[in-house]
């Protein structure tokens, strides 16, 4: 199937976690809590009831759970790291406590011989700065540098990378569009002005990160699709190009160029961010690394209930069209576009319906998943992106925002009664694929 899958020496294999959806030990050892701990823990937010307490119960089982990751044959491990861990209120003392437990976490990883790559938010703002506003105060945005300017100096010998965000238009469009995830606001230009801080930040994250010179290399991790028209209709085009210009060029364009897409500009209209001079000095920065996730394409129509797309390759459990030819088509695009650093994929992959099977997990669809879309990033490659990575969305089951515990993105089984763990068929078969690329000069 995969005779002519070609991935350069080097090129790095791993699996990707983030710290709310897996550590659990949500009140201990001084953590504070996070706006996912509030909102969690709100009836109704989340569709099946759950919240974060335990989650996968990494914080107490992390070595048993590096010993997974290395037992996969990957050389490395995308994680996040609990902001309100480390400091409480997001502002003043730091938590000793909440450090040690990513320094034994660092230490488990190197002992194995497995990179970690380090995110510094993956959306568990602490509560104590929501309080005060969290990401629709500019404030907010300096909290973050003093974070990162800290975890750098702590961690940044020990770290390859370290991502000041993840996924920012997920935190503006479903944290403050329409209140999906916490904090739960409904708001079009209380998103937008968001965005605008959550760019600053990173640049201001940046430029503290800078000073402290870490060996690791810095950059900023964004999700991305191409956007295609539903029909051949002007107007399904003209939302296809909006599309695009308000979720990757929104991102894009002030990250590379300095300002924001005109067409997007425009349509926000009033409701457009409030800049203040010298802040596209600060986000324009030079980033040694760029992180992509993808998953699907976006479709866009006039039709408030379109015909679902033509695709044919069927969609996922979380309702996600399968479009593995779109990754290829997006990193071109990018390619054309900007003056990209090196490329990671930092997320792929898919919530399949996986169920036991005695000690088995035949999530054969999974694996079908993973391979076109292997396919498609090496097609990318093959014309000229310099991607240097992939990482598995997720190592393991875990818990999926709003969705709760009811869609399983892992490689590895997770039975939240027991917390016992069990390679399905994606994960024996991705240390298979994986020895077999390195294999090949
Ligand atoms: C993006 C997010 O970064 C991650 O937290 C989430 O679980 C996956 N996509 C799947 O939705």
């Amino acid at each position: 199937m995969d005779q002519n899958l070609q991935f350069p020496p080097g090129f790095t294999w791993g699996v990707a976690t983030s710290a709310f959806q897996i550590e659990g030990a949500w009140a201990e050892d001084g953590k504070g809590p996070s706006i996912w701990d509030t909102f969690s823990h709100t009836p109704g937010r989340i569709i099946d009831g759950t919240n974060g307490d335990v989650a996968c119960d990494h914080y107490h089982r992390y070595r048993e759970d590096v010993d997974l990751i290395a037992s996969l044959n990957v050389d490395a491990y995308r994680f996040s790291m609990a902001w309100a861990r480390v400091q409480p209120d997001g502002k003043g003392a730091w938590n000793q406590k909440g450090f040690d437990f990513y320094d034994r976490l660092l230490d488990a990883l190197h002992a194995k011989g497995v990179s970690p790559h380090l995110t510094l938010y993956h959306w568990d703002l602490p509560q104590a700065l929501q309080d005060t506003g969290g990401w629709t105060a500019r404030d907010t945005a300096y909290r973050f540098a003093d974070y990162a300017a800290e975890v750098a100096r702590r961690f940044g010998g020990r770290v390859a990378t370290i991502a000041t965000h993840n996924e920012p238009w997920c935190t503006a469009n479903l944290g403050f569009g329409n209140a999906q995830f916490a904090p739960g606001v409904a708001d079009a230009a209380t998103a937008v002005q968001v965005s605008h801080h959550l760019l600053l930040s990173h640049g201001l994250a940046m430029s503290a990160m800078r000073a402290v010179n870490p060996a690791a290399g810095l950059g900023i991790v964004l999700n991305q699709w191409p956007a295609h028209p539903a029909s051949d209709s002007a107007q399904d085009k003209v939302l296809a190009e909006l599309e695009y210009a308000k979720s990757v060029q929104w991102y894009m364009d002030p990250l590379f160029k300095g300002r924001y897409p005109e067409l997007a500009l425009r349509a926000h209209g009033a409701s457009g961010p409030k800049v203040q001079p010298g802040d596209f000095d600060i986000i324009a920065q030079k980033m040694d690394f760029l992180g992509v996730n993808y998953y699907t394409r976006a479709v866009t129509s006039a039709d408030p209930s379109p015909p679902p797309p033509k695709g044919g390759r069927g969609f996922t459990d979380m309702g996600w069209e399968i479009y593995p030819e779109g990754l290829t088509e997006l990193l071109l695009a990018l390619n054309a576009e900007y003056d990209l650093p090196p490329v990671y994929i930092t997320e792929n992959g898919m919530a399949n319906p996986d169920t036991l099977d005695g000690h088995a997990v035949h999530d054969h669809a999974r694996i079908s998943y993973v391979r076109d879309h292997l396919e498609a990033l090496s097609a990318a490659m093959a014309q000229g992106v310099d991607v240097r990575g992939y990482f598995l969305w997720s190592l393991m089951d875990n818990f999926e925002w709003n969705s709760g515990y009811a869609k399983r993105f892992g490689i590895v089984h997770v039975d939240y009664a027991t917390q016992q763990r069990t390679l399905k068929d994606s994960a024996l078969w991705y240390r298979e694929f994986i020895t077999r690329m390195r294999g090949r000069k």
